[in-house]
Order: C-alpha cells, then sequence, then structure tokens
C-alpha cells in the first residue's frame, strides 16, 4: 500500500473521530440538558428553555411527579421522592401521592391510569419502578407489577423546542393468565400544589363547533370525552389549566394538552381530596374491554401537554408551532396551503362535467390554487339517500369518466381534488347489497341510520381492504392532489359479530388504527397527495389524524360572522395553516345573515383561504374584489397560516369587536384583521395593540381594506405599534379591516 495513501488514511480517520468525539459531546451535553437521571436521589428530570418536568422513585418504588412548570436552575438539586404520609386511614399514600402512572390496586381512589382483571378474578395492580433507558430526546421507563410480570413501558419523548412532552404507555402480559383491561391511559399529568385552577375546554355540536368553555377547578372530576366512535364535536380532546384565574392572554401560568386519538376517549381532570389536580387521558372505558392473552400487549395513544408562564396566548402559539414542526405529515416544513375552490355550497350533489368545468374556469380567474368536486360524483348518489359506498363515476354526470375534467383543471393551472367517505355505505347501494355483513351491527337488531348511512366496520381486515384497494386505484388511475376525507356520522350499535365475543370491544381500537393505517399506506403510495379530514365540519380534529391529514375542515357553518367565534375558539388548540375557512354567499344558509364580500375574505383570510360561493351568482365586481384579494392573500399566507397568532380583541361573550395578529416567524410582517359585529353608543373601535413585533424595527402599514383613522401615523417603531396602538375606523355593522404591517430598513 502506497505510504501516502496509509498518511491520508489515518489523517482523514483521524479526524472523522475527532469530528464524532466533538459530536458525542455535544449530543451529550444536550442530551443532558433534556433529560437526566440521578442515581442517587433516583429523579427524573426533562429540562428545556422555559420548562422542567420532573418525577422520582419514592421509598415504596412508586413513581411519583414532583414538579411541573417554569424551569428550575440546573443546579437545583431536587430532593428524592416521598409518598404522602395520608393523613387519616380515609386518605392513604398511594390515593393522597402524586403517582405518575397509578395502576388501580392497593389503596387507590384517584382515576387509575390502568385497570385489569385477570381469568381468575383477581384485579389487583401495583405498579413499581424497574429500569429506564434515555435516548435523545426520549425516555422509557420500565414498571412492573409487585406480584406478578405485568410489565408498563412508560414513553416521554420531549419537544425541546416548545417544551411538550409527549406520553405514551405500553401494557405488555408476560404473566401466565389471560387478562382484560378496563380502562388504559396514556398518561396522567399532575400539576403543582395550587388552589386556584380554572379548566379551558372546548364543546360545540354540528354548525357549533369550538366553543370555548371555561370552569373553575374545584374537588371532583370533569370529565372530557366522545363516547362516539370518533373524535366528536361536542368535546374536543385539549384542555388548558390556568393558575389564577384571569385567562390573560399574554401571562400567566398554563399547562396544556391534546390528546392524539381519534376514536373514543375520555379526559378526567381531578381535584383531590388534598386539592391535588391530575390530568388523566387515553381510551374512552366507556364500553371498552380489552383482552390481553399471556404474551400480547397493548400501546396505547399519545397524550402530549406543556407548560409556560406566557399565558393562554402563548400556549396556543406553542401548540401551533408543535403541531406544524412535529405533527403534520410535511412536519418539520409543511406546504403552504393552497387557495382553493369548493363546489359543495354551489351544486350540491348536482355535480357533472360541464357544470364543474364552468366552476374551474371562474375560479381559476380570481387565482385559485386547487379546484375540489365535493360530494354527488359517483354512483346513484343524487342526494343524500343512496349511492354512498359505490366509488364508480357516475356515467350521467360524467360520461367519459373524470379525465377530462381534470385535464380541465390542470389547463386551468389549477390542482384537482375530490371528495369522499370512505368509511360509510348507505344501505341503498350496491356495497351495501353484497356486503349487510360488512358495517358495525349487532345481529338481529336495529341499525340505527345517520344521514341514511350506516357505518363499514374498518376494524375488520377485508373491509379495511378493501376501502384501501378503492382509494389506491381512485389515486392511481386519476391525477388527483388532495381529497377532502368525509365522516358523516357518529356510531351505533357497535358490534363486531365476525370475532369471538371477548374481542368485539377492540373494534373501539383496532377501527381507528387501521384507518390511520389506510392513510398512511395512501400517502405513502402516492406521496404527493393532500388530505383533508372533515367530519360533517369539525367533527373529527385532533393531533392523531393530524398525523395523518394536512389541514381540517372546522365547521359547516360558514357565516362569517359566526366563523369569528369558531375560528377563534380552533385556535385554543390548533394552527390556523390547518384551518380551511371558505368564502361563501350572502345571504349565508346557516343564519339568513347578510354580510359585504369584504367581510366575508377577511374572516377567511385569518385561515387557510378557500372559496365556496356559487360563482355564476358572482358580479363583475365581485370576481375583481376577489381576484384582489385572493393574490394579497397570498402575500400574506406564510404569516397567517405559519406565523405566531395573537388573539387581540375577543369576539367571545357577544363582544362587539374581534381582532387577530399574525406575525411572520422572522418577524417581518405582522397582519391585523379586525372586526366591528355592531357600532354602539357612538364609541370608537378599541384602540388596537399589537404584540411580537419588534420594539426596536420600524413597521409601514398598508391596508387591504378598511382604513386607520385620520392622523395615524404610515410608519413607526414596532414599541409604537405595541404601546401607542392603531386606530381603526369601523363603524356600521358587519364591518372589518386589514392592515399589514411590513418591516422596513433601520431601527427606531
Ligand atoms: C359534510 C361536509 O362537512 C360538507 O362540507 C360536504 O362535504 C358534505 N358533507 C357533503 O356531503
Amino acid at each position: 500500500m502506497n505510504p501516502a495513501a496509509t498518511f491520508s488514511l489515518s489523517w482523514s480517520a483521524t479526524r472523522r473521530l475527532l469530528l464524532a468525539c466533538v459530536l458525542m459531546g455535544v449530543a451529550a451535553m444536550a442530551q443532558a440538558q433534556t433529560i437526566r437521571y440521578d442515581a442517587t436521589t433516583r429523579v427524573f428530570r426533562i429540562d428545556t428553555d422555559a420548562m422542567s418536568y420532573a418525577f422520582g422513585v419514592n421509598e415504596s418504588d412508586q413513581l411519583q411527579t414532583l414538579y411541573w412548570g417554569a424551569r428550575l436552575a440546573t443546579s437545583d438539586a431536587l430532593p428524592a421522592a416521598h409518598t404522602n404520609e395520608g393523613n387519616v386511614s380515609f386518605d392513604p399514600p398511594a390515593s393522597t401521592s402524586l403517582q405518575e402512572y397509578a395502576g388501580w390496586g392497593g389503596s387507590m381512589y384517584v382515576e387509575p391510569d390502568l385497570k385489569l382483571r385477570y381469568a381468575d378474578g383477581n384485579r389487583d395492580l401495583v405498579l413499581h419502578y424497574v429500569s429506564h433507558q434515555i435516548k435523545g430526546d426520549t425516555l422509557d421507563v420500565h414498571l412492573r407489577d409487585i406480584r406478578q410480570p405485568l410489565d408498563v413501558t412508560l414513553h416521554y419523548v420531549v419537544d425541546p423546542a416548545t417544551g411538550i412532552i409527549g406520553r405514551s404507555a405500553l401494557i405488555e402480559n408476560h404473566t401466565k393468565q389471560a387478562l382484560t383491561i378496563d380502562s388504559v391511559a396514556a398518561a396522567s399529568w399532575n400539576l403543582p400544589a395550587a388552589e386556584d385552577y380554572s379548566l379551558r375546554y372546548l364543546t360545540g355540536r354540528w354548525a357549533g363547533e369550538w366553543q370555548l368553555q371555561t370552569r373553575a377547578i374545584t374537588p371532583g372530576n370533569t370529565v372530557l370525552e366522545s363516547r362516539r366512535g370518533s373524535t366528536g364535536h361536542e368535546n374536543n380532546p385539549w384542555f388548558a389549566i390556568e393558575r389564577g384565574g384571569d385567562w390573560a392572554e399574554d401571562h400567566g401560568d398554563v399547562w396544556f394538552g391534546a390528546l392524539a386519538w381519534s376514536g373514543s376517549w375520555r379526559i378526567t381532570v381531578e381535584q383531590g381530596v388534598l386539592h391535588q389536580v391530575r390530568v388523566t387521558g387515553g381510551f374512552n372505558p366507556f364500553d371498552f374491554a380489552w383482552p390481553l392473552a399471556p404474551g400480547e400487549s397493548v400501546s396505547t395513544p399519545v397524550f402530549y401537554a406543556g407548560y409556560t408562564s406566557g399565558g393562554i396566548g402563548e400556549a396556543s402559539r406553542l401548540l401551533h408551532r408543535f403541531e406544524l414542526a412535529q405533527i403534520v405529515p410535511q412536519h418539520p416544513k409543511p406546504r403552504l396551503r393552497p387557495v382553493l375552490y369548493n363546489s359543495w355550497e354551489a351544486t350540491n350533489f348536482a355535480v357533472d362535467q360541464a357544470g364543474q368545468e364552468h366552476l374551474a374556469e371562474l375560479a381559476a380567474s380570481i387565482g385559485v390554487e386547487r379546484f375540489v368536486m365535493d360530494d354527488g360524483w359517483f354512483g346513484a348518489r343524487n342526494d343524500d339517500h343512496a349511492g354512498l359506498g359505490d366509488w364508480v363515476v357516475n356515467p350521467k354526470k360524467f360520461p367519459h369518466g373524470l379525465k377530462p375534467l381534470i385535464d380541465k383543471v390542470h389547463a386551468l393551472k389549477m390542482d384537482f381534488g375530490l371528495w369522499v367517505e370512505p368509511e360509510m355505505v348507505n344501505p341503498d347501494s350496491d356495497l351495501y347489497r353484497a356486503h349487510p355483513d360488512w358495517v358495525l351491527n349487532f345481529p338481529g337488531r336495529p341499525r340505527s341510520e345517520g344521514r341514511n348511512q350506516l357505518v363499514l366496520n374498518l376494524a375488520r381486515q377485508d373491509v379495511r381492504d378493501h376501502v384501501f384497494k378503492v382509494l389506491d386505484d381512485l389515486l392511481s388511475h386519476n391525477d388527483i392532489a388532495f381529497l377532502k376525507w368525509d365522516y358523516n356520522r357518529n356510531w351505533s350499535e357497535p358490534g363486531w359479530p365476525q370475532v369471538a365475543p371477548d374481542q368485539q370491544q377492540k373494534v373501539y381500537v383496532d377501527y381507528v388504527r387501521n384507518l390511520y393505517g389506510i392513510l398512511a399506506e395512501l400517502r405513502k403510495r402516492h406521496p404527493n397527495v393532500e388530505i383533508e379530514s372533515c367530519s360533517g365540519g369539525g367533527g373529527r380534529v385532533d393531533l392523531g389524524i393530524l398525523g395523518h391529514t394536512d389541514e381540517v375542515w372546522p365547521s359547516d357553518n360558514t357565516d362569517p360572522f359566526d366563523r369569528l367565534s369558531i375560528q377563534d375558539g380552533f385556535s385554543y388548540a390548533y394552527a390556523p395553516a390547518v384551518m380551511m375557512a371558505w368564502v361563501t354567499d350572502s345571504p349565508n344558509w346557516v343564519n339568513d345573515r347578510s354580510t359585504s364580500l369584504d367581510y366575508r375574505f377577511l374572516s377567511s383570510m385569518q385561515g387557510s383561504l378557500g372559496i365556496g360561493a356559487n360563482l355564476l351568482h358572482w358580479s363583475p365586481q365581485d370576481f375583481a374584489a376577489a381576484k384582489k384579494y385572493v393574490a394579497e392573500y397570498k402575500a400574506i399566507r406564510t404569516s397567517v397560516q405559519q406565523g405566531k397568532l395573537y388573539r387581540l380583541l375577543s369576539p367571545r361573550d357577544n363582544s362587539p369587536h374581534a381582532a387577530t395578529e399574525s406575525v411572520s416567524r422572522d418577524g417581518a410582517q405582522a397582519v391585523l384583521f379586525a372586526f366591528l359585529h355592531a357600532s354602539q353608543m357612538k364609541y370608537p373601535y378599541p384602540r388596537v395593540r399589537l404584540q411580537g413585533l419588534d420594539p426596536d424595527a420600524r413597521y409601514r402599514w398598508r391596508s387591504l381594506h378598511g382604513a386607520p383613522v385620520a392622523g395615524t401615523l404610515v410608519e413607526a417603531s414596532g414599541a409604537y405599534w405595541m404601546n401607542h396602538g392603531i386606530d381603526l375606523a369601523l363603524k356600521g355593522d358587519y364591518q372589518a379591516a386589514a392592515i399589514v404591517f411590513d418591516r422596513v430598513g433601520g431601527k427606531r
């Protein structure tokens, strides 16, 4: 071998080695910074820039939460965990010590994380620490029952950028007996001792989703849940807890979390006898039973949670950032949402080639980037009574298939999207006539319909394979860029008669896992296809479905005024980027309310802009205005969709005002949307103080609609706009303004 080559080889190898050592050192430091274990005190610590979370192994070998809140100094050595002694026989240590993950057994009265029963009738479970592994930003803690090899692994994953921790559990039956799990949570989050907590959560119904509720946390339980088989409109699996009760947007301690699960779920917020607050979340134990034969295991969904001292506004911004960086399929850099047109409100089921092509031409003329054909294109689908399940293009409506329409849409420089509702079937369909046993049902019992449809049992392998094949074929044979994936009813009679009776309640989990599996496999085989989750509006929005879909339809309610509070509620938990918002017709079908096209556009431009109006009814002036707004939206959408959202004036509680501000991540642009519902008593519009600007930079405003009052500076420092604010000349009913602040060179 050439000696020079030998030398150069060993030198480069040495360099690689040195580099590796440096990188390992950096990695070790980073690791030390995020998750640490002190073997002397048996304390685990998770530290990010603004948050610390700690738990320890107590003298009974149980895992006990020690701290969760603002960042502690690295040098603060947390003392070892000790069980709470319990002050009377009625409040024993196992119930009053803050267990990190509690089995139901021993003297346990708080909400358990895991409750099970063995075939022999034994139902006692006491979990003890066994071992752990730390790998980068993840931690696994192994627990085992004190008498039986029933193993639980708690998995923690930390996002250092936001301080959000994801927790889940794996339950393994290594005993010789079969057992049944009656309830299993992903995690319990214990808050620091305090008595002035209050809870926020989201409730709703069809066309009235995302209503923010606030209540004081007092002794007892508040249960947020869905028993409906899917996420549901009624409650959303999100919570926020604040200390102090003033719920300021910009300051205050807030603990918040969201469960990544699209099936029946439950989050219990509990204040115990010593006023300890504990939030437990996972599969809904209602009508749930999971048999676990020896050697079998089951894992839970992930329950994410975070903390901030920056108020509920910052809690939302952390979640938004986390969703785009860690959850959505295109993370960490999701594509900007294209401006879309959807034909549903224009045509309902009456779609055909000529009509859709005409709408596509009109949509393209205003700058739309994606044309979506909604319900009605397949089978005998002329209304909601028939055809669902028969995913064959209707030959009367589209004599040459979908290709001519898709080609036309492409020629107009838009991509093409299509509506599907793959999990459902109308009894009046070829699919149901061929496979009446494919739906959820109890033999011999009625099959309740919702919107004239039944739910296909996706937990069945044959149904799962059929649904996958239908969609895979559709996407393989047509140039489709986007699926609007709808789901228009909740479950009833959730029987699965084809499997043994003790296996049937697994349907709640197997169904959702197969749904996720189909979505994941479709995305893998068709990587350019994007998907929207829709469930009669916002009935299936959660961090689980968002792991597989690029956006969601928050509500069928497209009234631009109702939308202000719907969008406000949505923003507490979910990012504006995933929130589709259409401009539709006036008067709106929901409330018969008339609003200007400007108002409708500005309401929808707060999220991912879509247009759902009947363009055949638009005047030349409407087209001109729409073209202008679509172009303006494209110039601000990075800030709106992926920037930082500040809720400046709340539309809740019958407030006549509403205002939001979106600041781009680089701080170069801020977009202010302001709305006036009704002028009253000749009061001026409240002065709007911006947030999140660089106080030393200079910003110049331009108005998209609705000017500031005369005399307002045109250019000023960030400090000026944030402290002095801007006065807007909004008067009358249903008025709106949108002002863009662009950073200009130089400091103040
Ligand atoms: C319910 C959805 O939310 C609507 O947007 C529309 O797609 C209809 N279904 C179609 O049936």
